[in-house]
């Protein structure tokens, strides 16, 4: 068996490797990975772009905004090589992946480009650009899970961690490119889940986050998600467990069983609607109706009356009506979201969409029904805010707040950040607060003493 029991200190002598990181958590985790591969083979992590020897830019390819951004990096990154030329600049991740020779072409000054299943190559690929060629893999694999290798943690708040349990995806939702840029879906053997949480556990953190595409597909074996839940929720009840992202199609009662029986499950949900009209939910491929989705949502209530749910939303798909709107707005209203992360379509070359749909809706429209179901959901954030007034809460502290030296943040099993005076407490501490204030993005609290 594969065991991880140690948390990878930073080491290394050798030259210093800079790491930037965009798009979702599933990205932090591999930054993480590919700091440990390169560590292994003497790369040193540093902080400080400026005294970097190479710098790897691990890219976003969901929206066309992410990937401008990269290009806008990459030519700081070329004036970066004018005073330094031995600087060895990589672009990994999605947008490697995507784009392939591209991303080498044309003075881009790019020396590596890895995709996300050929991490472990990154080594032998910054040879390669240090004796002066072109490094390119952007093979894309069936088993890869890194599964043994620790992550070194670069977060370091040293109480809330992620652990990615699975890679790929097979949804082919119309509109996304994630099945092209990260391939098919597979799972990572739940006993190096357990041992990495468990190496967390006892070097102090008190919350894991585990990560997947579609984490309710995940399998291995005889080991299901819930399954996989309950064995990460027996290391220790003081230690918090929670996922990210679920499928609507195929989030099960059993789930919510096991999520309902441990107190350390965080009771919070985070359940992508994408569109409130099944005409478009059709045509996003999807395969749920907006009824098998409130469905869902009262399954939810009915296990976990005090689970807080969140969503995604996406604005102005293809040929969507007024009509189509209107029913994400009541979507919205039906379902009470704590919070929502809410975009514009944005065409992705390659994905279904782009090539039998027409981007129809014109861009002002796009931003006009964005704003409206951000202005919703800026009221629905408030409301669910302050239903959580008056009631009490456990708190795990993640740190001193921003505003004041005084206070400490934290959050709730709900996934709610709570700011309350720091009394003698510190980072990793359970808090019972009660909950007196808020605001639309913070609650505010006092600590209380049974
Ligand atoms: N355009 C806009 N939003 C998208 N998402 C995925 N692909 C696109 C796209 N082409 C959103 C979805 C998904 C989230 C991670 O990003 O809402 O749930
Ligand atoms: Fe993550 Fe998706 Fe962006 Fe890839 S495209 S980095 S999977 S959010």
């Amino acid at each position: 068996m594969i065991e991880i029991n140690s948390l990878r200190p930073l080491t290394g002598e050798g030259k210093r490797l800079f790491i930037e990181t965009y798009g979702c958590q599933m990205n932090a985790g591999d930054s993480e990975i590919v700091v440990s591969i390169m560590q292994d083979n003497g790369y040193r992590y540093t902080e400080d772009v400026n005294e970097a020897d190479i710098i790897l830019i691990n890219t976003c390819s969901i929206r066309d905004n992410a990937e401008q951004r990269i290009w806008g990096r990459l030519s700081a990154m070329r004036q970066l090589k004018k005073r330094k030329p031995s600087l060895i600049v990589g672009v990994i991740g999605c947008m490697a992946e995507r784009l392939k020779e591209q991303l080498i072409e044309k003075g881009t000054g790019v020396d590596i480009v890895a995709g996300p299943d050929s991490y472990r190559s990154l080594p032998e690929l910054a040879r390669t650009a240090e004796d002066g060629s072109k490094g390119i893999n952007v093979e894309l694999s069936k088993e890869e899970t890194y599964a043994e290798i620790a992550p070194v943690r670069l977060d370091r708040n040293g109480v809330s961690a992620f652990i990615a349990i699975m890679r790929g995806c097979n949804n082919y939702c119309a509109y996304c490119v994630v099945p092209y840029t990260r391939g098919i879906e597979r799972s990572r053997d739940p006993q190096t889940i357990v041992a990495e949480a468990r190496t967390l556990f006892e070097n102090g953190y008190r919350e894991v986050t585990l990560l997947g595409q579609n984490v309710n597909s995940y399998s291995y074996g005889e080991v299901g998600f819930p399954e996989l839940m309950a064995m990460v929720a027996q290391i220790s009840p003081l230690l918090r467990v929670r996922f990210a992202t679920s499928h609507p199609k195929d989030i099960s009662d059993r789930l919510l069983e096991v999520m309902a029986s441990y107190d350390n499950i965080c009771k919070a949900i985070h359940l992508p609607a994408q569109s409130g009209s099944n005409e478009m939910l059709k045509k996003m491929n999807r395969k749920y109706t907006r009824e098998w989705y409130l469905e869902r949502i009262a399954a939810i209530r009915r296990y976990m009356p005090d689970c807080a749910i969140t969503t995604d939303l996406i604005a102005g798909f293809c040929g969507e009506t007024l009509e189509d709107h209107q029913a994400t707005l009541s979507l919205m209203r039906e379902v009470g979201y704590a919070s929502a992360f809410m975009f514009k379509y944005s065409e992705r070359p390659g994905t279904f969409s782009a090539r039998h749909f027409a981007d129809d809706i014109a861009d002002e429209e796009k931003t006009r029904r964005l704003n409206e179901i951000i202005a919703l959901q800026n009221q629905l954030s408030v409301e669910s805010n302050e239903a959580e007034v008056g009631l009490i809460r456990q708190v795990l502290v993640e740190g001193t707040s921003k505003r004041s030296e005084e206070q400490l943040c934290g959050r709730t099993s709900q996934n709610k950040m709570v700011v309350f005076d720091r009394g003698n407490h510190s980072a990793g501490d359970y808090v019972t607060v009660k909950i007196t204030g808020c605001s639309s993005a913070t609650l505010f609290g006092e600590e209380i003493f049974e």
